[in-house]
């Protein structure tokens, strides 16, 4: 069985909702609970962690407690950081050995992903983490400061990575034992294993797995879900 985490602590500024991300309603919910639906319906995952901004942790924590009764919920302030969000949410988690962590800001989640993120995990004994990605489909340039372009980047080697991402604990918690300013500059979790040489395998998933960061992403996410759940969603 796995733990599952979801860091809903960013504040969203690039959103300028004027709210946490998190808060900001999409397809008639707040952002939040449409990644705690999806995970409550994966059969593997046995408690969910909650990582909340800290001036509505105990509002929000009561609402999804309330909302979801199905698998055990446990709510945490976030930190400063993503991964120190994470890191305090690894700490209030059931013994698990397996640890799935999810971004709120991925709202288009669904309980078959997690699954079959899971499942890739267990099926590569060797594999510390395996992480949802979708192929890259632009064509990708490095260039400077001074926008002059550097370098062409083979297309058939990249990957646009997503959320969810597991792992084995003991590998994510070696990894997040990091230098609190290696911990501040990572954007995944992934990556920060990668780093110590761990075994990092991608499982491909949908493009539709967006991440909301603007209000441009908003719009989509709250079509796809409204296509996805029909128009009372
Ligand atoms: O800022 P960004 O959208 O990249 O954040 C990715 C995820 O990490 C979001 O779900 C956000 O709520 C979460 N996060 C967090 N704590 C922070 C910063 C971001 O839980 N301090």
């Amino acid at each position: 069985m796995a733990v599952a985490l979801i860091v809903a602590a960013g504040s969203g500024e690039r959103l300028g909702a004027g709210v946490p991300k998190a808060l900001v309603e999409l397809a008639g919910r707040p952002m939040w609970l449409w990644s705690l639906d999806a995970l409550a319906r994966c059969a593997a995952v046995e408690q969910i962690v909650i990582a909340w901004p800290p001036e509505i942790a105990s509002t929000q924590a009561s609402l999804a407690e309330r909302l979801c009764t199905s698998v055990g919920i446990e709510s945490v302030e976030g930190g400063a950081s993503r991964s120190e969000s994470v890191l305090r949410a690894l700490r209030a988690a059931r013994s698990a050995e397996i640890v799935l962590v999810h971004d709120a800001a991925r709202p288009l989640l669904t309980p078959e992903l997690a699954e079959s993120v899971i499942s890739a995990l267990s099926a590569d004994p060797d594999a510390h983490a395996a992480i949802a990605a979708a192929a890259v489909t632009d064509t990708i340039k490095r260039a400077d400061a001074s926008l002059l372009v550097s370098e062409t980047l083979p297309r058939n080697e990249l990957w646009s990575v997503q959320t969810p991402q597991v792992f084995r604990r003991e590998a994510l918690e070696r990894a997040l034992g990091g230098a609190d300013t290696e911990l501040a500059l990572a954007t995944d979790d992934a990556s920060l294993i990668e780093r110590s040489g761990g075994r990092v395998i991608v499982v491909p998933s949908s493009p539709e797995n967006i991440k909301v960061t603007t209000p441009v992403d908003l719009r989509l996410a709250g079509l796809l879900l409204a296509a996805r759940h029909g128009p009372s969603a």
